[in-house]
């Protein structure tokens, strides 16, 4: 029996290590004749309260305004890498909880196979990222993790690089 791989989900929010998961996402996609999705979650909008005095409203906008933009901008990259491989892939842009937005996506669009990074922007010292634990622990469908080099390497080998 052969594992039908149709459609490829790959989260990203912008950083180098969420991109690590493009090429193998890629490869795969090459291989089973599947195609991307790419998706970038816009998190919830800045404490108003971060801003304070006179420009605070416009502040707050300017933030926003360049979050949409680091979002679009991120599932589109993914896109052109996909595209210039040849590989059919599409970019979605959402808003909410990272980890709710990406299951849910997975579900509705019938995903076969989620690729996606150990770590992102915050660049946690834990092995896993919070949206990552969180896909893993409830995906409706297999998960691939990509972590960077250095973190596979044997515990022995790392602490001596430390
Ligand atoms: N906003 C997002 N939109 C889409 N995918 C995301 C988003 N945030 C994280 N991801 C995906 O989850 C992977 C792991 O990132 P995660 O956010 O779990 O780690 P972190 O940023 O290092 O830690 P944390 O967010 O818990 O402080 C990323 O490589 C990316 O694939
Ligand atoms: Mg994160």
């Amino acid at each position: 029996m052969s594992w039908e791989v149709k459609k490829i989900l790959v989260p990203t929010d912008g950083s180098p290590k969420a991109e690590l998961a493009v090429e193998p996402a890629l490869e795969i996609a090459r291989l089973k004749g599947a195609e991307i999705v790419a998706l970038s979650v816009l998190a919830a909008p800045f404490e108003s309260s971060c801003f304070t005095g006179t420009g605070a409203a416009e502040g707050a906008q300017v933030i926003e305004e360049l979050k949409v933009e680091l979002a679009q901008k991120s599932a589109e990259r993914v896109v052109a890498r996909a595209e210039e491989a040849g590989i059919k892939a599409r970019a979605v842009v959402l808003s909410g909880s990272p980890a709710e937005e990406i299951l849910k996506v997975a579900e509705r669009e019938d995903v076969d196979l989620i690729v996606m990074g150990t770590k992102g922007m915050t660049g946690t010292r834990r092995l896993l990222g919070s949206v990552a634990m969180s896909v893993i622990s409830h995906a409706p469908c297999p998960v691939l993790t990509v972590r960077e080099k250095e973190y596979s390497l044997p515990l022995y080998e790392r602490a001596r690089r430390m």
